[in-house]
């Protein structure tokens, strides 16, 4: 057994075999890959070959295991839970909320079994929901249960931003918070700087709405383009970032989906907002002093959660 840290990645989809190699690729953590055979068959096997025989030239030794079950996943520090099925043809919101719910409650229960100490990061859709279907699962605190919906909006954010500055990257610093929907999520332009300098004070209004508006339909955009699958070079880059903090104890601010306790007037519903990421998952959360229209559609964001939630069978407790 290897001395490294653990991180289990559930899920070797699209997005799935991406986060495992790339969290590979870094070198300080053994990466496990859970699957169904009933699903892909042998398709995380394949994955898991590949990217281990990338290794020679890319020069990590981080091991990148494969597994059906749950053996191989003990000890994990950190599990991303990526498993869910998209909509199918006819089949209501509902009716995908509550089968991708049973898939991560199946997940995220025996993930705990065998890993009771590690932080959940929640990714499949609709996320804000899933995560009240892994705390639930999980009986964790909040602080091990973080929802990756924020992190790739506001990199999507923050790429529309420097391209329309023609600046880079690098130096604009902007963060979208509230839900991970295409209605909920809410850019907080109040907050966004470039070196420093206030968005608002370089762009006029309708520059900033229509870089807003294109963030908010990132995901759609990404897949009208790709027409197979969703985006996933983008997801895995934020969900990895995410897991980085944990295992290093980087104490970054990252904007995440956390269970509310009284932040922005809101109780019990997962909603983006800042947090410290370290050891043993949120440090501490971080209420942002946005503007008092961004206020409302974080709480707006909130009760569409909350109304979500609502249609889980079996409800969950909060
Ligand atoms: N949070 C985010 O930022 C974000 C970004 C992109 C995708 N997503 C979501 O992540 C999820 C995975 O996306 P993807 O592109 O990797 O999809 P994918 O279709 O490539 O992979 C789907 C994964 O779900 C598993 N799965 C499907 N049906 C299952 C079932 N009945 N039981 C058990 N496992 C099952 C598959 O085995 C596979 O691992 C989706 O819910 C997607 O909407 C979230």
């Amino acid at each position: 057994m290897s001395a490294r840290k653990k991180v289990t990645i559930v899920g070797a989809g699209m997005t799935g075999g991406a986060m495992a190699q790339r969290l590979a690729e870094k070198g300080y953590a053994d990466v496990v890959l859970q699957d169904e055979p009933s699903i892909v068959e042998t398709m995380h096997h394949g994955k898991a070959l590949d990217s281990a025989q990338s290794a020679a030239w890319l020069r990590f030794d981080s091991k990148i295991i494969p597994t059906d079950g749950w053996d191989d996943t003990a000890g994990s520090e950190v599990v991303v839970l990526t498993a869910g099925a998209p909509r199918k043809p006819g089949q209501s919101r509902e009716e995908l909320l509550n089968s991708n719910a049973a898939i991560v409650r199946d997940k995220v229960t025996n993930a705990v079994r065998n890993s009771p100490d590690a932080t959940l990061i929640v990714f499949a859709n609709p996320m804000d929901a899933m995560c009240h279907v892994a705390l639930d699962a999980s009986g964790f605190p909040r602080e091990r249960v973080i929802g990756q919906g924020g992190m790739l909006d506001s990199a999507r954010y923050r790429t529309f931003v420097s391209r329309e500055l023609g600046v880079s990257i690098k130096d604009v610093h902007g963060y979208v918070l509230g839900g991970h929907t295409d209605t909920t999520m809410v850019p907080a332009v109040s907050t966004t700087t470039a070196g420093g300098l206030p968005l608002t004070s370089l762009l006029p209004r309708d520059r900033i709405d229509a870089l807003v508006e294109r963030t908010m339909k990132g995901g759609a955009e990404v897949l009208g383009l790709l027409k197979v699958g969703s985006a996933y070079q983008a997801p895995a880059a934020a969900t990895i970032e995410m897991v980085e903090a944990i295992l290093l104890d980087q104490h970054r601010l990252m904007p995440c989906a956390i269970l509310l306790q009284g932040e922005y007037g809101v109780s019990n519903v997962f909603c983006g907002t800042i947090v410290k990421l370290g050891t043993g998952g949120v440090q501490q959360v971080y209420e942002a002093p946005v503007s008092d229209e961004e206020l409302a559609r974080i709480r707006a964001a909130a009760e569409a959660t909350k109304e979500l939630i609502g249609h889980l069978e079996p409800p969950v407790k909060v």
